[in-house]
């Protein structure tokens, strides 16, 4: 939620800004500011829409071409209406402190208060502005000392914040903090760089400083120094990020989703070559434990496993449930959504697993449960896709699912590299249990090593599917309908028409249909029915046949070579035969494509839906 750039050094702070503030777009796009030191003065430039159009009016600005430093904000708007005043870089009310946020302060109306009782003009209604009229007045008031300011401020907010700063007497420093909220500095010979996320750092260097809670930072053209919010230094390791800059470059493709629903067969393959042992004749599916830990010493006394996540990656878990409940129905395995999970009084110690599943690693909710956890004891492995994230970071154990930045809101590329990873460390688990056979291993280890050209093949099925979605998206409503394996594909299904055709779509066991859905059925409505070939056939074909009978629109996405069920309904899409446990994997792609065209041939702006962020880092 929201994107904060700051920059300080030789080269151009505008261009730094500019492209930093593009690539974190995808985190918030109501509204977008910049605030660049020029000479002695610092231009506050801010519009309400797309970084493209400040992009626009800071160019037209010509002397901003001289900028040596500066900040910037994309903005999700939580507090304050989406307006051009509320829009940041904020500034206090005597024009010392220049700041953008991302977070919400929980007492900024407090703090707003006790500084309007002593006469200090608002003039938004944000809560950032709090921290900023609050720091003019402690900087103010100490004599101009940065860093003692920043720790009182730090100390005297509460909430979840990341903030950049520029002090208007200050030209070769850019202050950050960092409570609850990603913040990311770097350094360079050109000089100090911070931002939310790291993608927007890549192309200057791979070398990131992850700033903890509770710490704030002073960055010059020379370097960085780190404090904890006590204001005492503290000596920081970078991480070195793999990722390479192109990676999160859209190439000849129209929307980063369609690059990245492409990328999937080569990153299934990368990630159970990351994570799996090859012999020549056989393969072992060993799964690497990053903490190094033999799970062989603690495994066999697990009773429950918990799956949490968000989202597409709550989906993601339902599959990986689904998988170990087929496999050994003697452990209690359950997934939940990490919003509810951290208030409810769920079962937890040493007994219990609990794997946390965050493609950002940043998700407000999923960090929230993780800590709750391990507050209880409980053996705690975290997912996610960024190195160097919260998640990642504060998790005793971490595995990194290898699927390269994900930018496009809606995710794609991410659910089916963390069904692969969740799906090994299910398999992994229930060895070291002594409960996987060597049958099953070797079928489901092989049917993983078999999806990248299954995929492809459905890739290259695009014209059809497109046809499809120009065909039904004048659809009233869409009813996605599955049983057991397909059911989290329904939902994932359903998700993706929500999140970027905004068309009103529902995920239903198809049982449940009966139960009260079925009364919304006429011939406006479509129905997508998840039919694979497998011993619940039968009873799909009959939902379908009820589905039918009330006039609904039928679609089927039926299993290669299953020629009956054409006769079934309007029209049917063939995916190719997986493991029945693994067909989320391959069913996904025509339901993304699916998806995607219908949004294109509705005209929405699919990598950045409305009302969306990718990464949700406020509760
Ligand atoms: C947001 C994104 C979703 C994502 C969810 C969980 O809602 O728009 O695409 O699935 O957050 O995100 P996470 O980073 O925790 O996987």
């Amino acid at each position: 939620m929201c994107g904060i750039m700051g920059y300080v050094g030789r080269g151009s702070a505008r261009d730094v800004i500019l492209n930093g503030l593009a690539r974190q777009e995808y985190r918030g796009y109501d509204s977008a500011g910049a605030a660049l030191r020029v000479g002695g003065e610092i231009k506050n430039i801010k519009i309400v829409g797309r970084v493209s159009e400040l992009h626009r009016l800071v160019y037209a600005d010509e002397g901003t071409a001289e900028a040596v430093s500066g900040i910037g904000h994309t903005r999700w708007a939580t507090h304050g209406g989406v307006t051009v005043t509320n829009a940041h870089p904020h500034e206090s009310a005597d024009g010392s402190v220049v700041l953008v946020h991302n977070g919400i302060i929980e007492n900024a109306r407090e703090i707003r208060s006790r500084l309007e009782a002593d006469g200090i003009k608002f003039r938004t209604e944000t809560d950032t502005e709090s921290p900023c009229q609050l720091l003019a007045r402690i900087y103010a008031g100490n004599g101009g000392d940065a860093r003692a300011a920043m720790s009182e401020l730090c100390g005297s907010l509460s909430g979840i914040f990341s903030l950049v700063i520029l002090f208007r007497d200050r030209p070769d420093e850019i202050w950050c903090a960092r409570r609850g909220a990603p913040l990311v500095a770097a350094h360079t010979d050109e000089g100090g760089y911070c931002a939310s996320d790291p993608t927007a750092l890549l192309e200057y260097t791979h070398d990131m400083f992850f700033l903890e809670d509770g710490e704030f930072a002073e960055i010059t053209p020379d370097g960085i120094k780190f404090f904890g919010f006590d204001g005492e230094e503290r000596v920081k390791k970078s991480i070195f990020l793999h990722w390479d800059s192109a990676m999160a470059e859209k190439g000849h493709y129209e929307h980063f989703m369609r690059k990245e629903i492409d990328e999937q067969p080569n990153i299934v393959r990368l990630t159970i070559d990351a994570h799996t042992v090859l012999t020549s004749v056989d393969i072992e599916g060993d799964l690497n434990m990053p903490d190094g830990k033999p799970l062989a010493s603690w495994i066999r006394e697990i009773r429950r496993v918990q799956f949490v996540a968000c989202g597409t990656s709550h989906y993601a878990t339902l599959v990986a449930r689904g998988l170990m409940e087929s496999l050994d129905n003697a452990l209690d395995v359950t997934a939940d959504v990490a919003s509810e999970y951290r208030y409810r009084s769920v079962p937890g110690g040493p007994d219990t697993l609990a794997v946390f599943v965050s493609q950002s690693g940043e998700t407000a909710d999923t960090l929230a449960a993780a800590r709750g956890a391990r507050g209880r004891g409980t053996r705690c492995i975290a997912v996610t896709n960024v190195r160097g994230s919260t998640l990642d970071r504060e998790a005793g154990c971490a595995l990194l699912t290898t699927a390269g930045p994900e930018v496009g809101v809606a995710a794609t590329k991410t659910f089916t590299s963390q069904i692969c990873l969740l799906n090994l460390l299910a398999l992994q688990l229930l060895k070291s249990r002594g409960t996987l056979s060597v049958g099953d291993e070797a079928r489901l280890i092989g049917g993983m090593r078999a999806l990248p050209t299954k995929q492809q093949a459905l890739l290259e099925r695009e014209g059809e599917i497109r046809a499809l979605a120009e065909k039904y998206s004048g659809s009233k409503g869409f009813f996605f309908i599955g049983r057991r394996e397909s059911v989290p594909l329904t939902m994932e299904g359903a998700l993706k028409l929500k999140e970027i055709a905004y068309l009103p779509s529902e995920a239903y066991a198809a049982g449940e249909m009966k139960h009260g859905p079925i009364a919304m059925l006429d011939e406006h409505l479509t129905v997508v029915a998840l039919v694979p070939n497998d011993d619940l056939r039968e009873k799909m074909l009959s939902s379908v046949a009820e589905s039918r009978a009330r006039g609904a629109r039928i679609v089927i996405m039926a299993t290669e070579g299953d020629a009956e069920v054409a006769a079934m309904c309007d029209d049917v899409l063939f995916v190719p035969e997986t493991e029945r446990e693994l067909f989320a994997l391959c069913g996904v792609i025509p339901l993304q494509l699916f998806a995607y065209h219908t949004a294109r041939t509705l005209g929405r702006p699919i990598d950045m839906p409305r009302n969306l962020a990718k990464s949700v880092t406020v509760e």
